[in-house]
C-alpha cells in the first residue's frame, strides 16, 4: 500500500512551477517553490519538526511537554501539527497584526494563543518574544524552540529546501531568491546551494520598514528605519541568530502595495493563491531579473512560503485593500467606465466588408486611428484591420490596395461587455490583439485600445490623491 504513517511524512518536496504570465518580458526562467503543499499550509513545517526532533534528540523535551513560541501562525501551524502526532502541548505567543485566520487556525490544532502588542521593542516585557521567553522559564518541562536563533531552522533548509531545489533544477539554479524572517530559509538553503555552486546568487527580500537591508549594507542599522508595515512573515526589528551575511548577496526590499498587488497577481494571472510575503518575494526576484537583464540561461527560484487561504480578510479583499491605498479605485475600473473616461466621446469607426482597402486607409487617415473594425450588415464584427496587416498586405502586393478588406483583414477584433475589468482587458490587449470592443446591451459598439486605459488610468489616479 502506498501510504504515509503519519501527516508528517508529508512535509516537503513541494512542486517547482514555472512563472508565466508574470515573468512574460523576463527572458530567464522564473520558478516558484510552492510551499503550500506542505501539510500545515507553509514553508514552516519543514523547520518545526526538524527543531522539535533535535530538541527531542538533545533531552530538552520530554513526553507530555509543553512547546512554546512566539509565531506569527505559520510556524505555530508546523509545531502544533507536530505536537499532535508527538503528544505535545502547545502555547503560541503572538503580535495583535496577524490576522484572525491565522491565530483561529492554531486554536483549531489544540494550541493556547497570546496576543500580544505589535508596536512595542522586542526587549520590552509585552513583546511577543518576551513573554514566549517568560513563559518557557515558568513552565515546567516546556521547550522554547525560538526560529529566530535556533540553528535547527537553518538546518531543516539546509538539510531539505536546498537539496529539493538543487535536484529539481538538475543544478541549473542561478538565482535563489527568499524572503528573510528569520532568516532560516535564505541562511539554510542559500548556503547549501552555495556550496553546490559558488556563483549561485541568493537575494534576500525585506520590507520596507525592517532592518536587514540597511544592516547588510552598513553594518549597523538606526532605530528610525523601524516602521510600520502589514507584509506579515518578512523583515524584523532585530537581527536573529540565524541571519548569515556570508550567503547573502543582495537584499531587496518591497513595500507593502507592491507585495499585495502582486500577491493577487498571482493569484489571478497564475492560479497561485498565495499570502503577501510571496507576492514581496515575486516582485522583488522580477524586478531584479529586469534590472539585472537576466538571460536565458539564468534559473531564478523564489520560495513562496504559504497559502492565501490566512490572508483572505485583508490582501484578497477589495475594501481592506482600498481602505489602506493599496488598490486605488482605478483597478476595479470597469469597460463602460474607461469608455467614459475617453477625452472626447466617439463612435466605433468601421467599414463594410465589401470597402476597397484603399478607402478602408482613407477612414483610417480621415479619422487618425490604426485600427478598424469590420462589420456587417447585421452589425456583427467579423473581421479587423490594422496598420500592421495593412503594411504587410501591401509589402506583398501593392495591388490589395483594390480588393475589398474582406479578403485582407484578419480576425475580428474581441467582443467583450461592458462589465469587464481593466485587469481582464489588458490581458487580452498584451496577447495578439491591439483592440477590443465593447458591446454594450442597446447594441451599441465600443472600441478601446491601449491609450484609453492608459488615459482611464492615469486619469484615476490623479483623481484619487
Ligand atoms: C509567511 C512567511 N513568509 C516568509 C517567512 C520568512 O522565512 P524565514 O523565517 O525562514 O526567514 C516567514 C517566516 O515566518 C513567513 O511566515
Amino acid at each position: 500500500m502506498k501510504v504515509y504513517d503519519s501527516i508528517l511524512q508529508t512535509i516537503g518536496h513541494t512542486p517547482l512551477v514555472r512563472l508565466n504570465t508574470l515573468a512574460d518580458d523576463i527572458q530567464a526562467t522564473v520558478l516558484a517553490k510552492v510551499e503550500y503543499f506542505n501539510p500545515g499550509q507553509s514553508v514552516k513545517d519543514r523547520i518545526a519538526i526538524k527543531m522539535i526532533e533535535d530538541a527531542e534528540k538533545e533531552g530538552y523535551i520530554k513526553p507530555g511537554g509543553t512547546i512554546i513560541e512566539g509565531t506569527s501562525g505559520n510556524t505555530g501551524m508546523g509545531l502544533a501539527i507536530a505536537a499532535i502526532i508527538k503528544g505535545y502541548n502547545c502555547i503560541f505567543t503572538t503580535t495583535d497584526k496577524q490576522s484572525k485566520e491565522k491565530i483561529d487556525l492554531l486554536r483549531a490544532l489544540g494550541a493556547e494563543v497570546r496576543i500580544c502588542p505589535t508596536n512595542v521593542d522586542p526587549e520590552d516585557p509585552r513583546s511577543y518574544y518576551s513573554v514566549a521567553q517568560k513563559l518557557s522559564e515558568e513552565i515546567p518541562n516546556s521547550y522554547y524552540p525560538n526560529q529566530y536563533d535556533n540553528p535547527s531552522n537553518a538546518q531543516a533548509h539546509y538539510e531539505t529546501t536546498g537539496p529539493e531545489l538543487w535536484d529539481e533544477t538538475e543544478g541549473k539554479i542561478t538565482h535563489f531568491v527568499a524572503g528573510m524572517g528569520t532568516c532560516g530559509t535564505v541562511t539554510g538553503a542559500g548556503r547549501f546551494l552555495k556550496e553546490k555552486d559558488s556563483d549561485i546568487k541568493v537575494i534576500g527580500i525585506d520590507s520596507v520598514g525592517s532592518v536587514f537591508k540597511e544592516y547588510f549594507e552598513t553594518g549597523s542599522y538606526s532605530e528610525e528605519t523601524i516602521a510600520p508595515y502589514f507584509t506579515e512573515g518578512i523583515g524584523e526589528d532585530l537581527i536573529p541568530g540565524n541571519y548569515d551575511e556570508s550567503v547573502m548577496d543582495e537584499i531587496i526590499q518591497v513595500n507593502d502595495r507592491n507585495a499585495f498587488l502582486t500577491t493577487r497577481a498571482l493569484a489571478k494571472r497564475e492560479g497561485l493563491f498565495v499570502g503577501g510575503s510571496c507576492g514581496a518575494a515575486v516582485y522583488g526576484a522580477l524586478d531584479y531579473a529586469r534590472q539585472k537583464g537576466l538571460g536565458s540561461d539564468d534559473v531564478v527560484v523564489v520560495i513562496l512560503p504559504d497559502s492565501g487561504t490566512r490572508y483572505i480578510s485583508k490582501i484578497y479583499n477589495d475594501e481592506w485593500m482600498k481602505e489602506n491605498n493599496f488598490m486605488s479605485a482605478s483597478s476595479s475600473l470597469k469597460a463602460i467606465e474607461i469608455v467614459r473616461h475617453r477625452a472626447e466621446a466617439r463612435d466605433v469607426v468601421s467599414v463594410p466588408p465589401d470597402t476597397t482597402l484603399q478607402e478602408a486607409i482613407d477612414v483610417m487617415n480621415e479619422n487618425k486611428i490604426s485600427q478598424l473594425p469590420v462589420v456587417n450588415q447585421e452589425n456583427n464584427v467579423i473581421g479587423s484591420l490594422t496598420e500592421n496587416r495593412i503594411l504587410n498586405r501591401l509589402i506583398e502586393d501593392a495591388g490589395f490596395r483594390d480588393a475589398p478588406v474582406s479578403e485582407i483583414m484578419d480576425q475580428p477584433f474581441p467582443v467583450i461587455t461592458g462589465d469587464m475589468r481593466v485587469d481582464q482587458i489588458t490581458q487580452m490587449l498584451k496577447k495578439n490583439t491591439t483592440a477590443v470592443i465593447v458591446k454594450h446591451d442597446n447594441g451599441q459598439m465600443d472600441i478601446l485600445t491601449k491609450s484609453d486605459i492608459i488615459h482611464a488610468l492615469s486619469h484615476a489616479k490623479s483623481n484619487e490623491v
